[in-house]
């Protein structure tokens, strides 16, 4: 019987399975109420009284190996049981991951950046609370005068109410040109992109935040020729369209200033309604920067001179992509994002 409990006991530790079903088969089948075991512990009464004690000794070890084999298998299978719940078939082919799109509003900003850049100008960024030096006043804009009227502005109390002066949200990039005339000696060829703040009612063409990018150029003998050549380039670039016109305007921080049209053509349904039949687009705001704000900015007017203009990136997004409600930008519809999927 010694023989016959050790026979059981190298099968028992040569046995292997992949089935959670045929452990508990196995475990039924030795360590169960009519299993093996017990079959052979009803059979100790027939030992003769030598041979007690090796038998008992052997049958705890058939016992020991059949319990260790149970616990060992149930583990190994628990484990790739665990391992496939994470990683799956490891020869599966993979899947393709799903790439997000860019936003239309960056898609068009990181374009006109390209479109300068190709002309050497950097790009320059600086805080959207601001306070009233860098959004107003050292651009001409002092306290009380009519033109800040123009930017419907929101303030923001000043946090520590220690008698400073409240800050606000910039209404404008410009206020980092001033930022960047301040820290850099010219020449200064930069961009400023950015979100800006104004209050104002939001429609399907104007919304109280929305983003702009504003340029400034200065050097010696800048003049308005360079700026109107800086222009047709850019619209050329963007919109493989040159023919511009300039109309006199006023900001007060560019003199002389102008308003930027492009022609735009009538050759579409579209492009009437959205020239109101005339071709014409008013794209942006441009002007040789006013010697005052050079001087703000600890920049000599004698020695240089320059050019500044200023764009919203809905508006050009807008033409661009023909949309027509600058609402769609902030409202998140997958649908509208989607369709920007293919483009970078
Ligand atoms: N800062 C002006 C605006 O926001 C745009 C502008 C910039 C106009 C530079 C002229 C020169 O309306």
């Amino acid at each position: 019987m010694i023989e016959e409990l050790k026979s059981h006991i190298k099968s028992v530790e040569e046995y292997t399975t992949q089935s959670l079903d045929e452990v508990e088969a196995f475990r039924i089948k030795y360590l169960g109420k009519k299993g093996i075991l017990n079959q052979y512990f009803a059979k100790f009464k027939e030992v003769p009284k030598e041979e007690k004690k090796t038998f008992g000794q052997t049958i705890n070890q058939l016992k020991q190996a059949a319990a260790n084999k149970v616990e060992s298998l149930k583990n190994e299978l628990a484990q790739q049981i665990e391992d496939k719940g994470i990683y799956g078939d490891l020869t599966r082919p993979g899947e393709p991951i799903e790439i997000g799109s860019r936003h239309p509003i960056s898609i068009v900003k990181n374009q006109i950046i390209e479109v300068f850049a190709n002309i050497g100008f950097n790009v320059s960024e600086g805080p959207e609370i601001e306070d009233d030096w860098h959004n107003f006043t050292a651009l001409n804009l002092p306290e009380y005068h009519p033109a800040r009227d123009m930017q419907d502005t929101f303030f923001v109390q000043n946090p520590q109410n220690d008698g400073n002066e409240d800050l606000l949200l910039r209404t404008h990039t410009s206020s980092v040109q001033v930022r960047y005339m301040e820290n850099n000696k010219p020449p200064i060829r930069t961009i400023s992109p950015g979100r800006v703040f104004r209050n104002e009612d939001i429609s399907a063409r104007s919304h109280c935040i929305f983003h702009q990018v504003e340029g400034l150029y200065i050097d010696k003998g800048v003049s308005f020729k360079d700026l109107k050549q800086t222009l047709i380039y850019f619209t050329t670039q963007l919109f493989g369209k040159s023919k511009i016109r300039l109309r006199p305007s006023y900001f007060p921080f560019t003199e002389p200033s102008a308003e930027v049209d492009i022609y735009w053509g009538l050759e579409t349904e579209t492009d009437y309604r959205i020239t109101k039949g005339t071709g014409w687009l008013e794209i942006m705001g441009c002007g040789m920067v006013d010697p005052n704000v050079l001087k703000n900015c600890k920049i000599d007017p004698k020695e240089y001179t320059g050019f500044a203009f200023g764009m919203g990136i809905e508006r050009i997004a807008m033409l661009l992509y023909q949309i027509g409600d600058i609402r769609m930008f902030y409202e998140n519809d997958l649908r509208f994002l989607k369709q920007f999927k293919s483009t970078f």
